[in-house]
């Protein structure tokens, strides 16, 4: 089998595992495997490049992703698609292996509908991917997270300030829960729920009055308040229909500096969430993705994105991953609620 594997979307922690558990299982097999660069970007331009065993030596503790990125949508340009065929013809393949988020795997669904063979596999920081439980980026990113609010708690306490976090995540709360947990946060807001304002500053207030002269408020980059529009960084879309999140932290810390006169200061994290070395549970989850991925590519069952169900890897289908963003469990976000006063 002649096989490729391409990166696509916003990069996250825990893809160099994936590639290296996809290369290793191939090289192994004695297959032939070849990497598209820049997701998408590869394929139309057949920019690859080829993997053998010294290739991913010593690139499971490293971030990003070996093989680059890029948000190319093959189905915004003209004739992409058929493009995308030829060339997938052209280089001989097999099988290819799509490693991306929502978008990513939109088009994987779409191309294995005109009759390639595609195997995804799903990645993002935001784990907002129906169909799996998790995906591998989060735990990296929501550690990441945690670390930086603990940062923040020690020099909050001494200036008696509230800090505002803003994380990221898009349109699901699952960063700033999970972070905010994790990092005993005082207050978590998640685009799920819009954000009261007055409901957050009573909490505020109701903490300082029984004695705190400080407060942890995480954000989520997609939250909006109640009745208005969700904060962009930019009005401009990208070539998969999305706009740049980000902004709310400072509009929200001018409200609640206002409302409640406490001192206030934000910190908006960005990129950093998605940079560095993949933790433990990643490299794992990456590792586990890659091998059946592999497996099931060899088993001819095409259409198919490996997923996380309880502590197993199973197959489910391309087609129905892709249908549904999964936004936060809203059980776990009532839970964070005894915390916030
Ligand atoms: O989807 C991952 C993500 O990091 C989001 O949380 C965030 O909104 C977006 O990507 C940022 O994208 P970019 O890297 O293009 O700024």
């Amino acid at each position: 089998m002649k096989i490729a594997i391409l990166t696509g979307g916003g990069d996250c922690p825990g893809l160099n595992p994936v590639i290296r558990a996809v290369v290793r299982k191939a090289i192994n097999e004695k297959q032939e495997i070849i990497g598209l660069k820049y997701g998408w970007k590869g394929l139309l331009e057949k920019d690859i490049v080829t993997l053998d065993l010294q290739s991913v030596s010593g690139i499971l503790p490293k971030g990003g992703t070996i093989l680059g990125t890029s948000r190319t949508n093959p189905y915004k340009q003209e004739k992409g698609a058929e493009l995308a065929k030829k060339n997938f013809k052209d280089l001989g393949l097999d099988a290819l292996v799509v490693i991306g988020g929502e978008d990513t795997l939109g088009v994987a669904t779409k191309l294995f509908n005109e009759g390639l063979g595609i195997i995804g596999i799903p990645k993002t920081i935001d784990n907002d991917l129906g169909a799996t439980d998790f995906t591998f980026g989060f735990d990296t990113a929501i550690n990441i997270v945690m670390e930086c609010i603990d940062r923040l708690h020690t020099t909050a306490e001494s200036h008696n300030r509230i800090m505002v976090v803003e994380v990221m995540g898009r349109h699901a709360g699952w960063i700033a829960a999970y972070a905010g947990v994790a990092g005993g946060a005082d207050c978590i807001l998640i685009p799920e729920i819009p954000i009261d304002i007055k409901e957050v500053c009573d909490s505020i207030d109701k903490r300082h009055k029984r004695g705190k002269n400080f407060s942890i408020v995480v954000v989520a980059e997609g939250a909006f308040f109640k009745d208005e529009n969700i904060c962009l960084q930019e009005k401009k879309l990208d070539e998969f229909g999305h706009v740049r999140l980000g902004g709310i932290g400072h509009t929200l810390a001018e409200m609640i500096e206002k409302k409640t006169g406490f001192e206030t200061r934000v910190t908006v994290l960005g990129h950093i969430q998605r940079g560095g070395s993949p933790s433990a549970f990643d490299r794992i989850l990456g590792t586990r993705f890659g091998i059946k991925a592999y497996d099931l590519l060899k088993e001819g069952r095409f259409g198919k994105m490996v997923s996380l169900k309880g502590n197993e890897i199973v197959a489910v289908s391309l087609e129905k991953a892709t249908q549904k963003l999964k936004t936060l469990d809203l059980k776990f976000y009532e839970m964070t609620k005894i915390f916030s006063s």
